[in-house]
């Protein structure tokens, strides 16, 4: 039976949502595969998140795709997931950019080879001027290092006299991360169990809402994604006060407690 629906198009969505994809690696191990199957049948979960965001008006997307942390895998599984990804710009790129898709990358370059860089630039390029949905691919990314990176062209700007440390906020912090422009996300949705960021988006997910859902992220779909909207749309949101306020985050977390 088809499981009933409890979000539409017309449902009010998240503006912004973080997708951590975890549980490709037990997903295969379960079924006696290679971690690898994993990850190339998370691919398609991939696909049907992109979708399924678009249909449901999310404005954002931010999905970690490759951790700072991830280098520490196998080497084998480190360079599948290089050609996993430089697969999937070749493949879907063109899709992507028919359907409004407009891609923005954070994350570390250094670290990542020529050709995978280049794609990446390549794929930003291509779909700047689309306004449907934007897909925030966070690829050899890790908030500490975001944040230090953010500090550290602050610390650049005050040592060159053009900003004094009264100057620091969190609005300029926000300004120098990766995501600047980029509103905060409203949830954070992480499968296969674990409640945890591990190193994702930690400055701007001061007022996320979280949800943990319990399956793999190969078997993510339209059905799961709604019912993480559901649990997000039966929650008060009140971003330090003592009454819910409207589901958005502001464009950055700049006050609150
Ligand atoms: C976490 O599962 C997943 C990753 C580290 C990689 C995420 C990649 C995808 C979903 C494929 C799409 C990405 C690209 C590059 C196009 P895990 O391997 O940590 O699973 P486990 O916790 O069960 O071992």
């Amino acid at each position: 039976m088809r499981p009933v629906s409890t979000t539409t198009a017309d449902t009010p969505s998240p503006r912004h949502v973080g997708l951590i994809m975890d549980g490709n690696g037990r997903w295969a191990q379960e079924r006696g595969l290679p971690r690898i199957e994993g990850h190339r049948r998370g691919v398609e979960a991939l696909r049907r998140a992109i979708r399924a965001a678009s249909d449901l008006n999310i404005r954002y997307l931010s999905i970690y795709a490759f951790s700072t942390e991830n280098w520490r895998r196998p080497r084998d599984e480190v360079s599948f997931l290089m050609g996993l990804l430089k697969r999937y710009i070749r493949s879907d790129l063109a899709e992507l950019n028919a359907n409004g898709v407009c891609i923005r990358v954070i994350g570390q370059r250094e670290g990542l080879t020529e050709d995978v860089a280049a794609l990446l630039d390549e794929a930003v390029e291509a779909t700047r001027l689309n306004t449907r949905l934007n897909l925030i691919i966070a690829f050899n990314y890790g908030a500490r290092q975001e944040i230090t990176g953010a500090m550290r062209r602050i610390g650049e700007k005050i040592a060159a006299g053009l900003l004094a440390p009264g100057d620091i906020t969190p609005g300029l912090i926000g300004d120098h991360l990766d995501t600047a422009a980029i509103p905060d996300p409203d949830l954070i949705i992480r499968t296969s169990g674990e409640q945890r960021l591990s190193n994702f988006l930690l400055w701007q997910a001061a007022y996320a809402e979280f949800v943990f859902l319990d399956l793999r992220w190969p078997d993510f779909d339209r059905a799961a994604f709604e019912r993480a909207l559901a649990e997000f749309n039966a929650r008060q949101r009140r971003f330090g006060d003592v009454s819910p306020m409207p589901s958005e985050a502001p464009l950055s977390a700049k006050t609150g407690s």
